[in-house]
């Protein structure tokens, strides 16, 4: 039996559209560990609560909601993720920006955070896991081999947002995208439970204007100097 405290978690935080998600894929594929997408969490209890007719302020229907989320994670043929809330398949609804929003807002619920906190830790299984959300580092894996906080400016943000969703043929304002950025980013930081900011041991990494590509290798530089 391992000890999961001896499993190594690499944590990655930051804002919405800093390019955590595909980072952290990226390097879960490079060193062959688990993924865990805690932001999906999150947009599922929004989605499990808009299925089931749960106001978004009922606070305890959607904490026991965020308990019994029966949700599964895998990928396609071609590798590309699918996500199922009880054998039904919900991966292009999670990503919706309606999702987002409802998610940022059951979010802010402590009691839906505690009853997340579990689930997210279970996912620390041999040979590694990496993690990536909003408060990895400084609430969920306080104890991280490697915390990183991945930034990019609001306006970059903005622009690959815009992109993602306009190569999946969504069309959304480029202005309405920045001032949701702007909306969620306070939101997410200035709530009182589990704020977005930086571990105290936390390595800043601002993405702007670098590649997909180097943003991994530094990330993978850090974890072989270890
Ligand atoms: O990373 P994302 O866009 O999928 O996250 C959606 C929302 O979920 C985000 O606005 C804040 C919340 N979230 C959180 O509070 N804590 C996390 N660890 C991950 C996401």
């Amino acid at each position: 039996m391992h000890r999961r405290r001896d499993v190594p978690v690499i944590a990655i935080d930051g804002p919405s559209g800093s390019g955590k998600g595909t980072i952290a894929r990226r390097v879960a594929e490079a060193l062959g560990y688990h993924l865990l997408d805690s932001g999906a969490l999150y947009r599922l209890v929004a989605l499990s609560a808009q299925i089931s007719g749960v106001s978004l302020e009922n606070a305890q229907r959607l904490a026991e909601l965020a308990h019994d989320l029966d949700v599964s994670f895998g990928s396609d043929a071609r590798g590309d993720e699918q996500i199922w809330l009880a054998n039904e398949d919900v991966t292009a609804l999670v990503r919706t920006e309606d999702a987002g929003a409802g998610a940022s807002t059951v979010a802010q619920i402590s009691a839906v955070r505690q009853a997340l906190l579990e689930r997210q830790r279970a996912f620390r299984q041999p040979p590694g896991l990496v993690a990536d959300g909003r408060d990895m580092g400084t609430h969920v894996f306080p104890d991280a081999t490697l915390k990183i906080f991945l930034t990019a400016s609001a306006e970059e943000r903005a622009r690959r947002r815009h992109k993602q969703l306009k190569d999946k043929g969504l069309d959304v304002s480029l202005a309405a995208l920045s001032r949701d950025i702007e909306d969620r980013d306070r939101r997410d930081s200035e709530r009182s439970v589990a704020p977005l900011r930086p571990a105290k041991d936390a390595r800043i990494l601002d993405s702007s204007g670098q590649s997909i590509e180097a943003v991994t290798q530094t990330v993978l530089d850090w974890v072989a100097s270890l």
